[in-house]
């Protein structure tokens, strides 16, 4: 490994679902021998797992922390308040690091060469520039997604937005490469508004437009699977590297180790009983069911969701990240559900995703289509129910189920009846048609992170252009 003095400083929006493929990312960059300071908000540095074992198995990846500003029992979802946090408090702490001389175990590091942060983290590129800094934007969505955004001004003088009517299966016409696939129900919420002034949608137009100030875009993203739109974007951008699925391309890399590093990235502890349970399960039985870190379930949800995973018959892994009882009020489990849950189900905070996914006797994946989780299903070959909730992941789960038909969607408003059924066509009725389209294309992202495939190929041009950049 070629020693360098260049050091990239990274910053992820401080959510779970975002914190995650850029460490990804920091310990790839690591492996090629770059230094890298990576910058957590001091709530998600305490919580993150492996610390340990990271900063020994990758000696030039090295963590700050700063300072959110918000109490210690906020919740830290992804809301108004974090979203001022980042400007108010974050951004000065931010910009203090990177004037500081940066150090790991007492000894100076190199000058920063360049930042790394979230698309969402916009106020980064003001602080870039402020310090004469380049800045190369990370987006943590699906391509798709992220092209829909750029186009909404677009969108917004062709008269597509607003929504002229109420229909809103309408397709939407004016984002190149998604014909056929994107309906007005799949934009995200902030679409859903009276007026193109809204400040919410102009929020969301302005964050975006933002990241074309950066010197280049990253995405965990397979070229392959979504040339199209790719091909649009890299109008709009001096270059863009795929090196999706990081997770798979960190595997890839640094091989057995990545299995001790299982559950790096995240911020919950995996729950080791329910590997135990998995192991008593027969091969390709079990739907796992997780909505990731920020959907929230109502009660009814709670009791819909249950019933449909009981009455489906086959055996589940669910996990809830909330107490489930605490959904509930006052009112008592009902008694079918606590025995069919003891009878083939298992219900948990928090699992290590990677390591379940893989695992024999899973069957499918009853998922909120957040990117990550999707890219993760997609390297383990696990068939999807999509049931997206928010952002993104309404486009992600037109990919999955309309483009590579390796999933079937599950409507909004779903009740016990229609998830029980969904779970019978994924896991019986539709399961080798299915199983089949994943397994093509699995073998495409597989293939995207194995030697001459595009994303090592991309990774190696990122590393290269790095090192060139002055230090
Ligand atoms: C958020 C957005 O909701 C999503 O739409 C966007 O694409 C990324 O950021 P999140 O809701 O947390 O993400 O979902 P997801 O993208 O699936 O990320 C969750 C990550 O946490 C996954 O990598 C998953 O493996 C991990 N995880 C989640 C665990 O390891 N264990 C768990 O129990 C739950």
């Amino acid at each position: 490994m070629e020693k360098s003095q260049s050091h990239v400083v990274i910053f992820p929006f401080p959510l779970q679902g975002h914190i995650k493929p850029l460490l990804c990312l920091a310990e790839l960059l690591c492996h090629a021998g770059l230094h890298v300071t990576f910058v957590n908000t001091r709530h998600n540095h305490n919580r993150l797992a492996n610390l340990r074992a990271l900063s020994a198995h990758f000696p030039t990846l090295h963590f700050e922390s700063i300072l959110d500003g918000l109490p210690d029992d906020h919740p830290r979802t992804l809301g108004s308040e974090l979203l001022i946090a980042l400007k108010t408090s974050i951004k000065p702490h931010f910009k203090e690091l990177l004037q500081s001389s940066l150090k790991a175990n007492g000894v100076a590091l190199p000058p920063p060469t360049c930042i790394i942060t979230d698309g969402l983290v916009t106020f980064a590129f003001d602080v870039a520039e402020e310090l004469g800094l380049p800045i190369l934007s990370f987006d943590v969505g699906c391509a798709p997604y992220m092209w829909t955004c750029l186009c909404l001004p677009n969108l917004i003088e062709q008269g597509q937005l607003p929504f002229p009517d109420d229909d809103m299966n309408a397709e939407i016409t004016g984002v190149p490469g998604m014909e056929g696939l994107l309906r007005r129900v799949d934009l995200p919420g902030f679409c859903r508004v009276k007026q193109s002034s809204h400040p919410a949608l102009q929020f969301a137009i302005h964050e975006t437009q933002t990241q074309k100030r950066a010197s280049a875009l990253i995405l965990d993203t397979i070229y392959e699977l979504d040339a199209q739109c790719l091909s649009h974007m890299a109008t709009m951008f001096p270059k863009i590297y795929t090196l999706g699925p990081l997770h798979s391309l960190l595997h890839s890399q640094i091989g057995d180790i990545s299995r001790l590093l299982a559950s790096h990235g995240g911020l919950g502890k995996g729950d080791p009983n329910c590997m135990t349970w998995l192991d008593s399960q027969p091969t390709k039985s079990v739907l796992y069911v997780s909505f990731g870190t920020l959907v929230t379930l109502t009660r009814t949800q709670i009791i819909e969701f249950w019933y449909g995973l009981v009455n489906s018959g086959h055996p589940f892994l669910w996990v809830v990240q909330s107490d489930i009882t605490s959904g509930l009020g006052e009112n008592p489990i009902p008694i079918e559900l606590e025995i069919g849950t003891k009878e083939r189900g298992c219900i948990v905070n928090w699992v290590s995703q990677e390591e379940v996914l893989v695992h024999k006797s899973l069957g499918g994946f009853l998922t909120h289509n957040g990117w990550n989780s999707t890219v993760e299903s997609i390297v383990a070959g696990v068939p999807m129910i999509c049931w997206p909730y928010l952002g993104d992941q309404h486009i992600t789960s037109r990919s999955v189920c309309e483009k590579w038909k390796i999933g079937l969607r599950l409507k909004e408003n779903c009740d016990r009846k229609d998830i029980e059924t969904m779970i019978r066509m994924l896991m019986e009725f539709k399961r080798g048609e299915i199983q089949s389209s994943m397994d093509t294309i699995s073998k495409v992202a597989c293939d995207s992170v194995a030697k001459g495939g595009s994303s090592n190929h991309n990774l190696e041009m990122l590393i290269q252009d790095i090192r060139n950049m002055p230090t």
